[in-house]
């Protein structure tokens, strides 16, 4: 007998794109039948009942938002032994060295140690110049850790087959994963 898998997708998002990329990975483990709750951070009061979790950050001066620190400093504990997927969204990996960029210094590595994180997705963003606030272009300007002027890269950089292949991945190993 096969028992349907509970997913958590919990996400931090500044100017919502991630969590559209959260949502869209949720749709894919839905084709095949997974039980999938897609989350803010902010929102999510319990872990307890998941058999997995796929979590998801934007990345703002080099490191995932806040919110994403709070929910894991509450729940990773729980979360330990049990398979989890990490994504994040930003700019920097549209630069040639910017995938190896990304992994080595957008992540906290002992917390991805600690949780066993069997994978990380690295997916260009959505950065619109003129949905960001003066502060923020600030923080982009003076922080921003890419050999390129961070004002080069004004769209929606999202590539959805790239996010897709990366979540059939995931899928697949869970599948293969006894619940
Ligand atoms: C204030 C600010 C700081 C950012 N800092 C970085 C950064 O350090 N490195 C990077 O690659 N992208 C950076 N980005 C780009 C975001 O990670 C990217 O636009 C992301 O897709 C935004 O997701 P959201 O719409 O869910 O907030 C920054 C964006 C903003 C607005």
């Amino acid at each position: 007998m096969t028992t349907t898998k509970k997913v958590l997708i919990a996400y931090a998002t500044a100017h919502g794109s991630t969590g559209e990329v959260a949502e869209f990975i949720g749709k894919v483990l839905q084709e095949h039948d997974f039980d999938v709750t897609v989350r803010s951070v902010d929102g999510v009061t319990s872990v307890s009942d998941y058999d997995a979790y796929i979590l998801g950050s934007a990345i703002h001066a080099g490191m995932w938002l806040t919110p994403m620190s709070v929910f894991l400093e509450k729940f990773e504990d729980q979360m330990v032994g049990k398979p989890v997927y990490f994504f994040m969204t930003c700019i920097r990996v549209l630069e040639p060295d910017g995938r190896q960029h990304a992994l080595a210094n957008y992540v906290h590595h002992e917390t991805m140690e600690k949780l066993g994180v069997r994978d990380i997705g690295v997916f260009a963003g959505k950065l619109t110049w003129d949905e960001i606030d003066l502060s923020e272009r600030w923080m982009l300007s003076l922080r921003y850790d890419g050999m390129e002027v961070p004002g080069v890269r004004n769209d929606d950089f999202r590539d959805w087959s790239a996010i897709r292949a990366w979540a059939i991945n995931v899928r697949a190993e869970l599948e293969k994963t006894p619940a």
